[in-house]
């Protein structure tokens, strides 16, 4: 039997370990981040609105990889079923070329965005360079697998076709860019999606994204109203569709948003002027695309204005498995401090703004969550999300008025 003061001892020494061992956790935890201001968290409420969004980039007909980053990021089950909630799921492009399982992978998608939609959530789509290729008859990177999956060439023209599943869902689901708002709220800041780089100078990128999409959707419907091109090999390249035009010319070029490669490949300095540029032309916080792969990370630059999200995830490059997370929340801040901080934020709304604004606002498009108004701290956290580790990419908080 063990005496009083042996069980006092052991009492103490066990207070003891607990404290070093929750000491260190919460200190390690924090050591992993050094650059990241600490949140005080514990001192605030509860966020009254939070928003989710996973990005991923170039998949290339690896229809395992995909759902593996899927996964990982927690937006399917082991079914490839959503599970994401009223997450945003956001891909740029490429899925097809280079692999067998662009078929796939694509009715994933058509199956993945209307389980989103059942559950609050969202999937958008954006087309990449390899899918426009596919449209105009430049066959060179289809596998011999991925046409026999599809029932050979001339089915596999009938689905790409304007009627046929894959041709409908392009036009009907995917656009060249999308501006992606956090919340429901009209002074929520967007996020800008491409497959490749927006030129600064592109001649049609406002009113955006409306003016590039409307080009993208009338060269979509010109390439995949039948007879389409004849495939390229075996057949000459018959380049894009007649009667296209000089605007949609420009935007299968080179320097256009679905192959310019500037903001992830030029000098950061040119870089982050674009990127101011680009940012005030479109009306948007952050600008990310696919594209150009790094093989072993997702590239942020200018602190994280560009983000590039190719990091070759499909086993046809062997990159790394990569999904970018954005997670994005409204907390109501106490009135006690109204006072005492006379910065203006750019993102405060002027009280001579018609309150009808977001009034008007359907409830249940904001769902539980209720009605945006009031002071808020605006915290977007955003993070890089790889198979055994997550790493901070950038974390931006604000007050904001509603
Ligand atoms: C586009 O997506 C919606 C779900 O959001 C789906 O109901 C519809 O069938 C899709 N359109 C086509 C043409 O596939
Ligand atoms: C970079 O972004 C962080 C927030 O993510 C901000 O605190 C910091 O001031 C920014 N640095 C520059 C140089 O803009």
């Amino acid at each position: 039997m063990p005496s009083r003061q042996n069980l006092l001892i052991i009492s103490l020494l066990s207070l003891f370990l607990l404290y070093l061992l929750i000491s260190r956790t919460s200190s390690s935890s924090s050591t992993t981040n050094p650059h990241i201001p600490s949140s005080n968290d514990e001192k605030r409420g509860r966020p009254a609105f939070k928003q989710r969004l996973i990005a991923v980039g170039d998949l290339h007909g690896d229809i395992s990889n995909a759902q593996k980053v899927l996964r990982m990021a927690h937006i399917i089950d082991d079914q490839a079923n959503w599970v994401g909630g009223e997450d945003i799921l956001v891909q740029t492009g490429d899925i097809v070329d280079r692999g067998a399982g662009a078929l796939d992978i694509y009715r994933m998608m058509q199956k993945l965005r209307g389980q989103a939609e059942g559950q609050g959530g969202r999937v958008v789509s954006v087309l990449g360079n390899h899918e426009v290729m596919n449209a105009i008859g430049d066959w060179r990177y289809v596998t011999q697998d991925d046409i026999k999956v599809f029932g050979g060439t001339k089915r596999r023209q009938e689905a790409l076709a304007k009627d046929g599943w894959l041709g409908a869902e392009w036009l009907a689901n995917y656009s060249i860019t999308a501006s992606v708002p956090l919340s429901p709220h009209p002074l929520s800041p967007k996020l800008s999606f491409t497959h490749g780089s927006l030129r600064p100078s592109f001649p049609n990128l406002t009113p955006y994204p409306d003016a590039i999409n409307a080009l993208g959707h009338s060269l979509l419907t010109k390439a995949l109203t039948p007879p389409l091109n004849p495939p390229y090999p075996p057949n000459p390249y018959s380049g894009l569709p007649k009667g296209h035009t000089r605007e949609e010319a420009e935007l299968y070029a080179e320097g256009g948003p679905l192959w310019w490669r500037g903001l992830a490949e030029r000098e950061e300095g040119q870089v982050c002027e674009w990127a101011r540029e680009l940012k005030e032309k479109l009306g948007v916080r952050r600008i990310i695309g696919g594209h150009t792969p790094n093989f072993e990370h997702i590239v942020s630059r200018c602190n994280g204005s560009v983000i590039i999200i190719d990091t070759g995830i499909s086993s046809a490059y062997g990159g790394v498995l990569s999904a970018l997370e954005i997670v994005y929340t409204l907390t109501p801040v106490d009135d006690k401090g109204k006072d005492d901080g006379h910065r203006q934020d750019p993102f405060m709304v002027d009280d001579s703004l018609p309150a009808s604004d977001y009034e008007s606002e359907p409830v249940e498009s904001i769902g539980a969550k209720g009605e945006l108004k009031g002071r808020y701290i605006e915290r977007e956290e955003v993070h890089a999300i790889y198979e055994k580790r997550k790493k901070w990419i950038a974390l931006e908080e604000r007050e904001v008025v509603l």
